[in-house]
């Protein structure tokens, strides 16, 4: 093993000299190679390959075989704070993009896959939207491929490019964008400028891997995992348009944010990895058992949408549960009220246990009449 490992790193250095050598060198190139007389030291073989694996670094490092961002964050877990505007309505975090770096709060979406800025182009973006002026990145790799992507609430248009992004010390340096010049009214709003996908490849209009991915694919996170906490404003009548929204999490969890196990879960059989799916095996409400409208009722967790939403006939079941609870028609058809003064349990089955919401995810106070 020693002896492998110190083959490999010497074949690391000589590769990196001969390559990185633009002029002719009329003399053959002779590379001392020294060991030390204590590569013995630890008996521990892990350790002694962290050892290796820290010295290869270095060497790919010094001849420009790897970037100083990279080097320097390798496999590790952060919490970003993160931003709830609108009671509830949005919950954000920052990036930075480009060289010099702007900086940019983004809605953190599972329920998408694609990364966008508002361009400083942008003629029918909300007056104040922060703007990505990709004239001022001496990195961006812009292109003429046009690419439109469509919410549940809008749709937006605009131009693929390649820029570093970074959100803390995680860096992608060649993370493809939309940098976008058309959007629909209503789908940012105050200092949001974009959207950033957090769900899989499979469903990116931009077909780009996502940020989060990319991470992953580079190795940068201690463990393959990405965790969110978020917190309620919906009852709170003194909320103000920002307020602090939660903690996420790339490369682990933080076990101070949860009680309990985590129950992790295969995609359900039949699906691949798009939405972050769960299939929904059973509803119930006040203790009563609901059935979904389908045998197979695949539910996507999605962090960029306000509301839970569902199959009518669904929805229907739920609130039939609930005594005096009435559909409400005109702007708020598909919604349904309920008395006050009552509490609404609701719990999801998935994955063999029951997740239950807590009543108060159910009442928006302000609404109350
Ligand atoms: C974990 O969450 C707590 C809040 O309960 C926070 O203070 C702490 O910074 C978080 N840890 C990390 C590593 O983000
Ligand atoms: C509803 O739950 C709240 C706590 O969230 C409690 O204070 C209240 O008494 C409950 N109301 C009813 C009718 O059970």
């Amino acid at each position: 093993m020693l002896s492998v490992n110190a083959l490999l790193v010497a074949l690391t250095a000589f590769s990196a000299l001969s390559s990185a050598a633009p002029s002719p060198i009329n003399t053959p190139l002779h590379v001392p190679l020294t060991r030390r007389a204590s590569t013995r030291r630890s008996t521990n073989s892990t350790v002694t390959m962290d050892r290796f694996s820290k010295a290869a670094d270095f060497i790919r490092q010094k001849y420009g075989f790897i970037s100083t961002a990279e080097f320097q964050r390798r496999q590790s877990s952060t919490g970003f704070a993160i931003t709830n505007q609108g009671a509830d309505t949005s919950y954000f975090g920052t990036i930075n993009i480009g060289t010099p770096s702007q900086s940019f709060d983004v809605v953190l979406d599972t329920g998408s896959s694609d990364l966008w800025l508002a361009g400083s182009q942008c003629t029918q973006c909300p007056t104040g939207t922060p703007e990505f002026d990709t004239s001022a990145s001496s990195s961006i790799q812009t292109s003429s491929d046009q690419v439109q992507i469509n919410y549940g609430s809008g749709s937006v248009i605009g131009n693929l490019a390649k820029d570093t992004v970074s959100m803390g010390d995680f860096t992608v340096s060649d993370q493809t964008m939309l940098v976008v010049d058309q959007m629909t009214s209503g789908l940012v709003d105050g200092s949001i400028a974009g959207i950033m996908g957090l769900a899989f490849q499979t469903i990116a209009s931009t077909g780009a891997v996502p940020f989060w991915q990319a991470l992953i694919n580079n190795n940068q996170f201690s463990s393959p995992e990405m965790s969110v906490f978020l917190t309620r404003f919906l009852d709170d009548a003194q909320a103000t348009d920002e307020e602090p929204g939660g903690i996420l999490t790339f490369g682990g969890t933080n076990s101070t944010l949860f009680s309990g196990d985590i129950d992790f879960q295969d995609f359900p059989s039949g699906s691949t990895a798009s939405y972050w799916l769960q299939s929904i095996s059973a509803i119930t409400v006040n203790g009563n058992t609901v059935t979904p409208s389908s045998s197979e009722a695949l539910a996507a967790i999605d962090t960029g949408t306000t509301l839970i939403a569902g199959p009518s006939d669904a929805v229907a079941n739920i609130w039939s549960q609930v005594e005096g609870s009435q559909a409400l028609s005109g702007q708020m058809a598909g919604f349904f009220s309920y008395p006050c003064n009552t509490n609404v349990s609701v719990a999801f089955s998935f994955g063999g246990q029951s997740w239950s919401i807590n009543p108060d995810d159910m009442k928006d106070r302000k609404s109350v009449v």
